[in-house]
C-alpha cells in the first residue's frame, strides 16, 4: 500500500485533491496533514472521514522537528504539498506568517523527505502545488509559459516563488525526485469566503456591498477546482521527476465583468429582479501592488499528459452557486467567529 502525505487537505484545494485520491486510490493510504488555520476546515471532508484508507493529522509543518517524526513514523511514499497561507491581502498585512509557512514549512518538508527517502528515490515522488502569481504580471497580450521568468510583486507570491526554487534546488543539489505544478486561480465549493468569487456570492445572498478594487479591470483566469484536482492527479502519476507544468483553462475574465456574470445567475436563482444586485457594487481602494492580468499557457500538460478541463465557465459558476446555496450551513459556519472579525479588519473601514 502506498503511503501518501497531502499537506493542507483541509483547505480549499487540498480538500478536493484529498476526496479524489481517497476514492480513486483505495490502495494508497492518504494522510492529510494540516494545522487547521482560519482556512482549514474539517467540514469539507465530512464524507471522507471514516473511509479505510483516511488519517488526519493535525500539524504545523513550521515544525520541523515534527515533520521529521512523521516521515519517520509513517514512511510516506509520495508528497503532495499543498499547505500554504494564500490569500494576497492578508499577505499584505502579515507577510512573516507567510515566509514561515510557505517557505520555512516547505523546507522542512523537503528535509523530511530527503532524511528519510536517503537517496533511494524509486517509487517516491515530492509534488510541490503553486500558483501562476510567481511569474508577475501580464500586460493586455501574451501568456505565462513554464519559461516565463520569476517576477513575483506581493509578499505571497513572493514566498510561493521562494518555496518553488527550493524544491527546484532540492531536486539539482541532491536528487530529491520533485515535480511542481503552477495554476491560475480557482473557484468551486468549499473555497474560503475572503477570495472574490465565494467573498461576492456570499455579499450577493446577504444584500452586502460588492468591494470591487481600483476599477475593476484586472484579469483572472479562472479554473474549475475538480480540474485542477484532477490536473494534480495526472501530474503526480505521470509527470517527469524535475519538470514542472502549467495549469490553466484559457478562461480570463476582467473582475467586473464575472462579478456581472454572477450577479446575473444569483439574482435569476434569487427571484430578484434581473441586475438589480448591481447596486451592491462598490468601488473601492485598489490593493497595493494589485497584478493586472494572469493567464496561463497549459499547453505542455495538454500536449504531454493529455489533460484538459471538463468544464466551461458558465456551466462552472453554475454549479458552484448552486453548491453554496444547497450548503448555506458551511457558509454560514464559515462567516461566524474568526472570519467575521477579520472580515471587519479587513474591510469595515471602507
Ligand atoms: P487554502 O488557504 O484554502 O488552504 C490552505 C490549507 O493549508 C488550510 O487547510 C490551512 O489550514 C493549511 N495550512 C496553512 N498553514 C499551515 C501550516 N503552517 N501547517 C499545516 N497546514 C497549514 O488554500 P488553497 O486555495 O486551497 O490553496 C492550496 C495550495 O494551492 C496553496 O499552496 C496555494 O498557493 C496553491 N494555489 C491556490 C490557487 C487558488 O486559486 N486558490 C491557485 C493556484 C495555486
Ligand atoms: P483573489 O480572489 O484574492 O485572488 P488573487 O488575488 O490571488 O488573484 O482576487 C481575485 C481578483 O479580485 C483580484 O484581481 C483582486 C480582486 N478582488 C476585489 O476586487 N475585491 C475583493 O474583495 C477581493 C477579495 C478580490
Amino acid at each position: 500500500m502506498k503511503k501518501i502525505l497531502i499537506t493542507g487537505g483541509a483547505g480549499f484545494i487540498g480538500s478536493h485533491v484529498v476526496r479524489l485520491f481517497v476514492n480513486k486510490y483505495p490502495d494508497y493510504h492518504i494522510y492529510n496533514l494540516d494545522k487547521l488555520t482560519y482556512a482549514g476546515n474539517l467540514l469539507n471532508l465530512t464524507d471522507v472521514e471514516s473511509k479505510p484508507n483516511y488519517t488526519f493529522i493535525k500539524g504545523d509543518i513550521v515544525d520541523g522537528d515534527l515533520m521529521l517524526k512523521l516521515f519517520k513514523e509513517h514512511q510516506f511514499d509520495g508528497v503532495i504539498h499543498l499547505a500554504a497561507e494564500s490569500h494576497v491581502d492578508r499577505s499584505i498585512e502579515n507577510p512573516m506568517e507567510f515566509v514561515m509557512t510557505n517557505v520555512v514549512g516547505t523546507v522542512n518538508l523537503l528535509n523530511a523527505a530527503k532524511a528519510i527517502w536517503k537517496d533511494q528515490w524509486e517509487g517516491k515522488r515530492f509534488y510541490h502545488v503553486s500558483t501562476d502569481e510567481v511569474y508577475g504580471a501580464l500586460g493586455h497580450e501574451g501568456f505565462f509559459t513554464e519559461e516565463t521568468a520569476y517576477d513575483p510583486h506581493s509578499p505571497y507570491s513572493a514566498s510561493k516563488a521562494g518555496s518553488d526554487h527550493f524544491v527546484r534546488a532540492y531536486h539539482d543539489t541532491y536528487g530529491l525526485p520533485t515535480i511542481i505544478s503552477n495554476c491560475s486561480n480557482n473557484y468551486g465549493p468549499n473555497q474560503f469566503p475572503e477570495k472574490l468569487i465565494p467573498l461576492f456570492l456570499n455579499n450577493i445572498r446577504n444584500n452586502k456591498p460588492l468591494p470591487v478594487y481600483g476599477k475593476g479591470e484586472n484579469v483572472r483566469d479562472w479554473l474549475y477546482v475538480i480540474d485542477h484536482a484532477a490536473a494534480i492527479d495526472v501530474i503526480f502519476h505521470k509527470g517527469p521527476d524535475g519538470e514542472t507544468y502549467n495549469i490553466g483553462g484559457h478562461n480570463e475574465w476582467k473582475n467586473i465583468d464575472l462579478i456581472k456574470v454572477m450577479i446575473k445567475v444569483m439574482d435569476k436563482k434569487l427571484g430578484r429582479e434581473p441586475g438589480s444586485s448591481e447596486k451592491l457594487i462598490t468601488y473601492v481602494t485598489d490593493r497595493a501592488g494589485h497584478d493586472l492580468r494572469y493567464a496561463i499557457d497549459s499547453s505542455k500538460l495538454q500536449n504531454e499528459l493529455g489533460w484538459k478541463p471538463s468544464l466551461q465557465f458558465e456551466e462552472g459558476i453554475e454549479k458552484t452557486i448552486d453548491w453554496y446555496f444547497n450548503n448555506e450551513e458551511w457558509l454560514d459556519s464559515t462567516t461566524s467567529g474568526d472570519y467575521q472579525k477579520y472580515y471587519d479588519q479587513m474591510y469595515g473601514h471602507r
